[in-house]
């Protein structure tokens, strides 16, 4: 718990703004800044008391209980978020191949807005609850069908969707730190930032997770392999804002306490976190109670959503895992969080939405192991790129922006002077055309978006002066790259 007498910055800085002007100079103490922190009146709500400190508390909706007064009188009252228990999935939303259907996540949806709270997508590309024409494709049948699914619900939706669920568990259990066999998966290991790319297009406006379980224990090799795509992620601007904890504790996945540093590493990222499915097998009051401070604790965790209202709704009734018995009564666990919100403090940190772009660095051949250089750290438009020996001056620090230039010098670009092999590689005022458009992949390959060529060493050359050109992909070395 945090100590009155030193309230993080986020806060002093609200409450600086707020009340300066009555105190600076008059009553000066810190003590008496926090003042009205701890005269706040405790919230009797989740969702009030979670906005408190700019988050939200939500829960799992199921358009098969909204006409169950019980469950609405308590959900209504209770939670400023939703998430669509089944309703947005892919069985639901396209139960034929490009035929959609929005009855069912549209009865979740307007019942949210229509009592004033936001809603989180859930899910768009998952191995599970897929319809059976979807279980049956295969290769780039079944790309397209993904990359087609999630253009047609986000166009539903355009606008109207805080977070999306871009991909739902794509990671093996147990200690391999695989990916999960699917579908989706032998479609290629790229099909994750494949689906990321056609859902910023989709809804610019919706922040992007990737949602998973058994990735909260920071020393479990699931977590490490999804910290270690977020990160390449960032590193190689696949847009991806969030990750969502799904958070089913049970018997044989504890919570454990290191669960805040599993948050604060993938913030410290530049992503923000949130717990999407909580539920904790005997809702345990202590356990609840730490779940919720470990949010609170990390500024770029947006909210908690519990996966049900009372035990009676869950997925996991024999685990009595949530915060209502089935009467509708509060629990001691409920007590408990409302307890945690009230006592919270720090502010989420909002997302710039769309990723942004990683620092400056040096463009690395692999087969030559010199840098991407601009030659006598020319200025002139049309200064074709070569490789030079690495050195740390200004020439050959290139930063991605979201647009997906490859900058360097603040405002020249490296640009395809043409779209077929051979084609100069050259540095050129920033104008936003897709010949300044380039994609770094997983593979080290850097491809023009205009061209769909690769940045080449040209003639396989590795000395100092290799001119750099475009040429077919062809995975050789000197068409393979690290950033530094
Ligand atoms: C569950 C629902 O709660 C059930 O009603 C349904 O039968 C199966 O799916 N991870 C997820 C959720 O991402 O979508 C799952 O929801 C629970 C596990």
């Amino acid at each position: 718990m945090r100590s009155h007498s030193s309230p993080p910055s986020t806060v002093r800085r609200k409450i600086g703004g707020l009340f300066a002007a009555l105190t600076v100079g008059v009553l000066g103490s810190t003590a008496v800044l926090v003042a009205p922190l701890t005269s706040h009146a405790a919230e009797s709500t989740l969702g009030k008391a979670a906005a408190q400190s700019g988050r939200y508390f939500g829960t799992a909706i199921a358009s098969g209980r909204l006409n169950d007064s019980t469950y609405t009188t308590i959900a209504n009252r209770e939670f400023n978020s939703v998430t669509a228990e089944n309703e947005m999935k892919i069985d639901a939303t396209e139960p034929q191949q490009g035929q959609f259907n929005f009855t069912a996540a549209d009865r979740v949806y307007n019942w949210a807005v229509q009592n004033g709270k936001q809603v989180r997508g859930h899910t768009l590309a998952w191995h599970s609850q897929q319809p059976g024409w979807m279980q049956n494709l295969s290769g780039s049948a079944l790309r397209q069908a993904m990359n087609n699914h999630i253009n047609g619900v986000m166009a539903h939706y355009k606008g109207k969707i805080t977070q999306w669920d871009v991909v739902n568990e794509a990671f093996v259990d147990g200690t391999s730190g695989a990916r999960r066999d699917s579908n989706l998966q032998r479609t290629g290991n790229d099909w994750i930032e494949v689906a990321f790319r056609t859902a910023r297009a989709a809804d610019p406006a919706a922040k992007l997770c990737y949602n998973d379980y058994n990735v909260e224990n920071w020393t479990w090799a699931k977590t490490q392999a999804m910290y270690a795509m977020v990160r390449d992620f960032k590193q190689r601007g696949v847009p991806i804002d969030c990750v969502g904890f799904q958070s089913h504790f049970n018997n044989d996945s504890p919570y454990n306490s290191n669960f805040r540093t599993t948050l604060q590493n993938f913030a410290a990222l530049g992503v923000d976190v949130a717990i999407t499915e909580l539920d904790i097998q005997g809702a345990s009051g202590t356990t609840y109670a730490n779940v919720t401070n470990d949010c609170l604790a990390v500024p770029r965790c947006l909210g908690i959503t519990v996966w049900g209202v009372r035990d009676t709704d869950s997925w996991r009734a024999e685990h009595t895992p949530l915060l209502f018995n089935g009467d509708g009564s509060k629990k001691p666990a409920y007590t408990s969080v409302l307890n945690a919100l009230n006592a919270g403090s720090t502010t989420p940190t909002p997302t710039p939405t769309p990723t942004p772009s990683p620092g400056a660095g040096q463009i690395k051949g692999v087969a030559s192991g010199r840098c991407l250089d601009v030659p006598n750290s020319s200025t002139t438009d049309g200064t074709q790129l070569q490789l030079w020996d690495c050195n740390s001056r200004t020439n050959q620090q290139w930063t991605l922006t979201v647009a997906g230039e490859l900058r360097v010098y603040g405002d020249k670009c490296l640009d395809a002077a043409g779209t077929g092999n051979g084609a100069k590689v050259q540095i050129y005022s920033c104008w936003g055309g897709d010949n300044q458009k380039w994609r770094l992949n997983s593979d080290g390959s850097i491809v023009g978006v205009q061209s769909g060529l690769c940045l080449d060493a040209a003639a396989n050359g590795t000395a100092n002066g290799t001119l750099i050109q475009l040429y077919s992909c062809w995975n050789g070395s000197n068409q393979h790259w690290t950033r530094t």
